[in-house]
């Protein structure tokens, strides 16, 4: 963007100078000095960044031209108010009326709504080079480490993002989990099957997140729960729970309308994360590091620390409880919450389940054993299922956001740095361009397709099966 030099302005603006000369002759002739004073030097102030928004907006192509906005901006709130409590219904009735893209404004922040995997897949992975930055504030935990963020705070052009994302790639890679993880997942999947299949009414998102939670504790640290009452299983879920608690408005509001931010102190916002995390969760994965370091078999605490921290076995740990943290939350909810919806969406049909269970009796009957993650090639129903179910209720409806990191020009608009970019899922999952009747459940639609997720989601959006795990970058790290 050119900017106008602030300098040159103040130099050569008349106005400018003559309110300088104001502001001296009031602030030495007025006894109310420190009154008059403070009070030209707001309006002063006032004018000032007017007249330079003005002279440098002359000099900056107009934003966001070609792209609809909706009605009912409002100033500081944006369309904050006009969203409403539904914003998946609001999103949907704006993507009819101004079609697959608009600009709303998220208090301060511009924001593109985006439902067609198509442009998504332009704008975050074609122009990746310019869209890849987190916006500012998210997922930001104070780990004690001078206010480092983990993977999911850092931007991706940071050296420290490509080394830490290297490594968790490295740790979650297909060929890593068949070798060296399969049969232990194994034993929870079969633990799980017959801690729920009772033939009693259990609700299953407690064990679910206990399986789930298990394989990232596996992985991270190479430690495992054994029940819902194990102290670790209810220590972790606490305080996974209790982090993500703090994307509520209290909370991140202040990403949104940046004054809110002077009532932090009052409303005890830092304090509150503060003392979470000095109480629960650092010396929940400091103990969980000991333990991780300590261990004989590989996990990621150790791959990590042995890159950040020279494999010392004391220390801040820097980058690394944040980082462990990240993987974590990011791992234990997403996968609980998305079998849970798988399950519920098939428990109204029996037809679905008994196709799926005919497929794994054949794979039984000629092996002796339930089939392994790699063998999903014999069992193409059930693949399409995970798929339709993925696709019919997404986990992340609204991805996550992603943001420019410099001014540039899409399609003939300008957009400006800091843009957020927020990819529509919900919608996306419905385009029936890419997936003929889509309100219906066609598993079928998805059997020519059993590659793993990490393949798709990392094709283009055509080949793409559904768009769950994100874009560019930030694609999420490969664990399918
Ligand atoms: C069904 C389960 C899951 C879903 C739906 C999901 C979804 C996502 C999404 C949408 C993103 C952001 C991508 C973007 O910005 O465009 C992401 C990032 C990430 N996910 Fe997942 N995820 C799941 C499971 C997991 C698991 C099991 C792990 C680890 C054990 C994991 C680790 C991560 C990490 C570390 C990132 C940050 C990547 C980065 O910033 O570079 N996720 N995930």
């Amino acid at each position: 963007m050119s900017q106008l030099s602030v300098t040159s302005f103040y130099n050569n603006s008349k106005i400018v100078q003559r309110l300088i000369l104001w502001i001296r002759e009031n602030a030495i002739n007025s006894k109310s000095t420190a009154i008059t004073s403070g009070a030209a030097l707001a309006v002063t102030l006032l004018v000032l960044t007017k007249l330079w928004r003005r002279r440098s907006d002359k000099d900056t192509p107009t934003p966001f031209i070609g792209i609809p906005t909706p009605k009912g901006c409002r100033p500081i709130v944006g369309h904050l108010l006009t969203i409403g409590p539904d914003r998946i219904q609001k999103f949907h009735e704006w993507h009819k009326e101004f079609g697959p893209i608009f600009h709303i404004k998220l208090g301060v922040n511009n924001t593109l709504v985006v439902a067609d995997p198509y442009i998504t897949h332009d704008l975050l992975v074609t122009n990746g080079k310019h869209t890849s930055n987190r916006p500012a504030g998210i997922f930001m935990h104070d780990f004690g480490s001078g206010g480092l963020g983990g993977i999911a705070s850092l931007q991706s052009n940071d050296d420290m993002w490509r080394t830490v994302r290297r490594i968790i790639d490295n740790s979650l890679d297909p060929h890593k989990i068949r070798n060296e993880f399969s049969p232990v997942l194994h034993k929870e999947a079969e633990e799980y099957v017959d801690l729920v299949a009772t033939g009693e009414n259990i609700d299953p998102l407690p064990h679910l997140l206990r399986v789930s939670l298990n394989f990232t504790l596996i992985i991270t640290f190479g430690v495992r729960t054994t029940s819902i009452d194990d102290p670790v299983y209810k220590k972790a879920i606490y305080c996974i729970t209790k982090n993500m608690s703090f994307s509520d408005f209290k909370h991140v509001g202040g990403m949104f309308i940046p004054t809110l931010k002077l009532f932090d102190p009052i409303l005890g916002v830092r304090k509150d994360v503060n003392d979470h995390m000095e109480k629960h969760c650092i010396p929940f994965y400091l103990e969980q590091v000991e333990k991780a370091l300590s261990n004989d078999g590989y996990n990621l605490t150790k791959v990590l620390n042995d890159e950040l921290n020279e494999g010392k076995k004391t220390g801040p740990y820097h980058i690394l409880l944040p980082t462990i943290n990240d993987v974590v939350v990011a791992g234990t909810d997403t996968t609980a919450v998305t079998i849970t919806w798988a399950f519920l969406q098939i428990s109204t049909m029996p037809e679905v389940q008994k196709k799926i269970q005919g497929e794994i009796d054949i794979f039984v009957k000629k092996n002796g054993r339930v089939p392994y993650f790699w063998e999903r090639g014999e069992t193409p129903y059930m693949i399409a299922v995970q798929r339709e179910c993925f696709r019919m209720r997404p986990t992340t409806e609204f991805g996550i956001s992603h943001a420019a990191s410099q001014d540039f020009e899409w399609n003939g608009n300008y957009i400006p740095e800091g843009t957020w970019i927020m990819p529509n899922n919900m919608e996306a999952h419905l385009n029936p361009a890419k997936y003929p009747e889509p309100e219906k459940f066609i598993p079928e639609r998805f059997l020519e397709n059993y590659e793993t997720m990490t393949a798709s989601a990392n094709g283009g959006a055509k080949e793409r099966d559904q768009f769950n795990f994100g874009w560019g970058r930030y694609v999420d790290t490969k664990i399918k």
